[in-house]
């Protein structure tokens, strides 16, 4: 029988989770520089709908009204992010005070509506000038991040105890630099190979400066997992290369202080730039790990590196979103387990999970009913891994609006509240409304509000 009521432990968070290039447009103002987005944006054919984050949500100006409705959904947690072009607008240097002042005054309002604020430091928008320097290639720009870190933190680490450093790692290395589809829109696999070690310098280094200026702080890192499945037993290779990309590369130097053994080659180039006591910078204790779940992947073996590539799911009625991912909460449930078992079951946050499909606006109504399956099942697993012993303490739907997504632009909708862009108006969609009786009881009905099939 299944249980009629699904049940998350006491004090549990929740929130939803945003990123500062995909909802605050106003790139020009209050002395912010630009960051790679806005000049990958300006490239022909780099977006689909040849759109930016010019504007975007204008949550630069409209964040006070955001916040309420943040706080109408009953979340008593908010994951945003902080663009580093606006605290140093050429990347090191003289601060930006304006800049910091922006992120104080959201702080804040945060607190002043009872809501915990989790800052991630780094969600992609690296300041034009440092790419210009060297970008991810150099150590460089890991130093200069963590002197940014710091700035942040004498700022607003008398308010803000919950931090990210680098959100997603995986993605500014492979979209980013092997294949290009995300800024700075290098295809340079060979060069890339430097960029993960890079990106996990900046997150030790920062580490250690929020470590030394706000002791009490709890910190993490952001990785998106996708959990792997052989497409048949003679893809055993192949699934092994991929789970070890796609999970474990930016979890075991983390966790275990060394990179996975199938990868130690292909970061070889890496490697080179590899300095003693590198690995201990990367592997100091954490308080938190930030899990992003969207979807799986069916992998077969391959002979060139990755060694793996993905098939589409097909079985008798498979679901895609938008972005083509596959509904598949039965892969949230056995990430996590996965987590649980091979890292000693740490304690994770659950900092983004969401589904993207087409949404309609009418008579001031969302009916999206598929977000709001998407979201049950996955609550539903995560409640279950829970129960299993996981150490899970709070979940951040992706996202509280919708917004620019990357190259695709504003063609995808992840929010739980949606944006019409042109006049700016939000709606709270159905499953956001859903999500506010889940926030505020800290538990829902399994059987109502979605078809159960
Ligand atoms: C994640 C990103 C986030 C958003 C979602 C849909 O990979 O961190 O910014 O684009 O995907």
């Amino acid at each position: 029988m299944s249980r009629t009521s699904i049940k998350f432990p006491q004090g549990f968070k929740w929130g939803t989770a945003t990123a500062s290039y995909q909802i605050e447009g106003a790139i020009a103002e209050d002395g912010r520089g630009d960051s790679i987005w806005d000049t990958f944006c300006r490239k022909p054919f780099k977006i689909g709908d040849k759109s930016s984050g010019e504007i975007a949500c204008d949550h630069y100006h409209r964040f006070q009204d955001d916040f309420k409705i943040l706080k109408s959904l009953n979340c008593n947690s908010y994951r945003f992010s902080i663009a580093w072009p606006r605290v140093f607008p050429k990347g090191t240097g003289t601060v930006n005070q304006k800049g910091l002042d922006f992120y104080s005054r959201m702080v804040d309002e945060l607190l002043k509506l009872g809501i915990e604020p989790f800052v991630t430091l780094y969600h992609w928008d690296l300041p034009q000038k440092e790419q210009e320097k060297s970008g991810w290639y150099k150590r460089d720009t890991a130093r200069h991040f963590a002197d940014y870190t710091e700035s942040v933190l004498k700022s607003l680490g008398d308010r803000v105890s919950n931090w990210i450093t680098l959100n997603e790692p995986i993605v500014s290395y492979a979209l980013g630099h092997v294949v290009g589809l995300h800024a700075p829109g290098h295809h340079r696999p060979y060069k890339a190979m430097k960029v993960p070690h890079n990106l996990l310098m900046a997150h030790g280094w920062a580490v250690e400066r929020i470590r030394a200026l706000s002791p009490k702080s709890q910190v993490g890192i952001t990785n998106a997992l996708i959990p792997a499945y052989p497409a048949s037993n003679k893809d055993s290779k192949g699934f092994e290369y991929a789970q070890d990309f796609l999970v474990r590369l930016f979890l075991d130097p983390v966790l275990k202080g060394h990179y996975p053994k199938t990868l130690e080659k292909s970061i070889f180039a890496a490697g080179k730039e590899i300095e003693p006591g590198d690995m201990s910078i990367i592997s100091q204790p954490l308080d938190f790990i930030g899990v992003n779940y969207y979807s799986r992947m069916i992998v077969k073996n391959f002979f060139l590196p990755p060694y793996f590539f993905p098939v589409k799911p097909s079985y008798p009625g498979v679901k895609f979103t938008t972005m083509n991912n596959e509904v598949f909460p039965q892969g949230f449930y056995d990430l996590l387990t996965l987590i649980r078992n091979e890292y000693n079951n740490p304690v994770v946050y659950i900092t983004e999970n969401g589904s993207s499909f087409e949404d309609k606006l009418e008579n001031n109504k969302v009916t999206d009913i598929d977000r709001l399956d998407y979201l049950k099942k996955h609550l539903t697993s995560l409640a279950k891994v829970i129960d299993e012993g996981a150490k899970i303490k709070g979940y951040f739907l992706w996202s509280l609006l919708d917004n620019f997504e990357w190259s695709f632009g504003y063609t995808k909708r992840f929010g739980a509240v949606y944006v019409d862009y042109p006049t700016q108006r939000r709606v709270i969609k159905d499953s956001g409304l859903w999500y506010s009786e889940v926030c505020k009881n800290n538990e829902f009905s399994a059987t109502e509000g979605l078809d159960n099939a």
